[in-house]
């Protein structure tokens, strides 16, 4: 069976915690270790039919990376390796940090670029999250009331992580492996 490819963004260091927690939460037989982006080649990235995707939120107008004050690389420099591609039959998940306190007015709004891309491109996203539960104005990763992915704030909502990536992980690893067992 194939497994599912992890890849996140990251600048200050939770994004790629939580890729390690759901990569604990699914176990090695589900998952490939998490990668950082900026260290991924598309040929890496799209032997994955199954993906879960994270990125942090610095503002609103694009991805995380360099021009958006971030120390390394990010998605905004990997995205246009994926260009040409042809994302149809690949089903994705995307979960995304912000603060909700601090970026009331534009909570987790990041992960909306990469929904953006990756259903233009053709794939299927899966995994969209309530909002019950946060505090903020507006995220610009709403559509139809919910967010396109799991949002999570390690600033102001740190002890509610584990338990939403667990329902969230629960929801989302039988459409994303088909044929895979349940997760505990
Ligand atoms: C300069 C700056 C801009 C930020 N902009 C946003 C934002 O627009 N929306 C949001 O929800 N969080 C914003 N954040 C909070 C980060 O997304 C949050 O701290 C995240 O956990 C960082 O993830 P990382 O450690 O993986 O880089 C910002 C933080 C900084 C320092």
């Amino acid at each position: 069976m194939s497994k599912i490819g992890i890849f996140f963004g990251t600048d200050t260091g939770s994004t790629r915690l939580v890729a390690k927690k759901i990569y604990s939460l699914l176990g090695d037989e589900l998952a490939d270790k998490p990668k950082n982006i900026n260290r991924t080649s598309a040929a890496e990235f799209l032997q994955y039919d199954a993906l879960i995707l994270g990125t942090p939120s610095y503002g609103v107008g694009e991805l995380p990376g360099l021009s958006t004050g971030c120390m390394e690389a990010n998605w905004e420099e990997f995205v246009p390796c994926l260009d040409a591609a042809d994302l149809s039959g690949k089903c994705v998940a995307l979960f995304g940090l912000g603060n909700q306190e601090r970026y009331a007015d534009r909570f987790a709004s990041s992960m909306i670029h990469l929904y953006r891309l990756f259903y233009g491109q053709g794939a299927d996203i899966v995994g969209q999250w309530s909002t019950d539960g946060y505090m903020f104005k507006n995220s610009h990763a709403v559509i139809d009331n919910q967010f396109v992915g799991l949002a999570l704030d390690q600033r102001t909502q740190p002890h509610l992580t584990e338990e939403r990536l667990k329902i969230w992980l629960a929801q989302i690893t039988p459409q994303l492996l088909p044929v895979a067992p349940e997760i505990a």
